[in-house]
């Protein structure tokens, strides 16, 4: 479907990319040509992602230890790598997210959801445009937003105020800053095997095939066609599109929104303390 030099030369960072989404589309925007630079909490983990995605693809690829909810370790890693040259795409995709009775969460577990997902995103898009900006170069923000981002969704509630956050901030950077050559893109994915997402979102079986009968393809998205969504949306290609957010989820949107809601009540009480790490570790 893509040209090989679809993103050729294009500098692009993306947040949380050691694992899952992030490294998958790290991976094909190497195949298709991009400089590509990751970062997360944890060194040894983008470190080894860039090792083995250079070897794999032979691209051009740097992991970089960055905790996105702090502006202090946001702006020197961006001071970093402009040092070296201005990036072309920012892809916001570190995120937090767990199931839980909303009556039960700590405000920490609160902020801790809020400060990667939403302040995460605020940092690094105006760490980068503000550089954009000041320079007059064109920029590409693709945040990775929810399905549920639009309605909210219970037992998920800290993700979902804080997406809904990061789609606000998309539609509105997009006409503040389209006009100086920034553009904002979105992609709201449905369910997508990764150990960090399943791990903490769909922990049972049972779970699982609840949430594939209630999808109208009876299937989860995968790595592959998320990764191909994204290289379209930051590429040239889709250069008319602005604060433009779109699903990937199989319909599931369309046969009922909210699939925590549906899950959630579903799970009994002992579940619940299972997964609530506060009571474990006082029971
Ligand atoms: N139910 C209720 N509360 C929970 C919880 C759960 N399942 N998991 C964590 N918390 C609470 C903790 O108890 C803690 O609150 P406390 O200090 O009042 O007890 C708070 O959330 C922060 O947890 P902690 O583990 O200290 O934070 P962290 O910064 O190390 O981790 C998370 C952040 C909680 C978002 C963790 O899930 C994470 O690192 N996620 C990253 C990957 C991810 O979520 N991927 C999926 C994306 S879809």
């Amino acid at each position: 479907m893509f040209t090989d030099d679809l993103l050729k030369g294009k500098r692009i960072l993306i947040t949380g990319g050691g694992t899952g989404i992030g490294r998958a589309m790290a991976e094909r925007f190497l195949q298709l040509g991009a400089i590509v630079f990751i970062c997360g909490r944890r060194a040894e983990v983008v470190q080894k992602t860039a090792q083995e995605l250079s070897a794999s693809t032979g691209g051009t690829i740097e992991g970089f230890p960055c905790d996105v909810r702090y502006p202090e370790d946001v702006e020197p890693l961006i001071e970093q790598l402009w040092a070296k040259g201005p990036l072309d795409v920012l892809v916001n995709n570190a995120a937090g997210n767990f199931l839980a009775r909303t009556e039960e969460l700590s405000p920490h577990a609160f902020d801790a959801v809020i400060s990667i997902v939403l302040k995460g995103t605020i940092n690094m898009t105006l760490a980068c445009g503000r550089r954009w900006l000041a320079t007059k170069r064109p920029g590409v923000v693709l945040n990775i937003a929810t399905t549920y981002a639009d309605t909210g969704s219970a037992f998920v509630v800290p993700s979902a105020v804080a997406k809904a956050g990061v789609v606000a901030l998309m539609r509105s950077l997009a006409v503040e800053w389209g006009g100086r050559g920034i553009r904002f893109v979105a992609i709201a994915p449905g369910a997508i095997r990764t150990e960090g997402a399943f791990s903490r979102l769909l922990p049972t079986p049972e779970l699982e095939k609840a949430l594939l009968d209630h999808n109208p393809l009876h299937r989860f998205g995968t790595l592959e066609e998320i990764a191909n969504l994204g290289a379209f949306l930051i590429s040239d290609q889709a250069g008319y599109i602005n604060g433009e957010m779109v699903y990937m989820d199989g319909g599931e949107m369309l046969a009922g929104s909210s699939s925590f809601s549906m899950i959630g009540r579903r799970l009994p009480d002992s579940a619940w303390q299972m997964m609530n790490p506060k009571r474990t570790k006082t029971e």
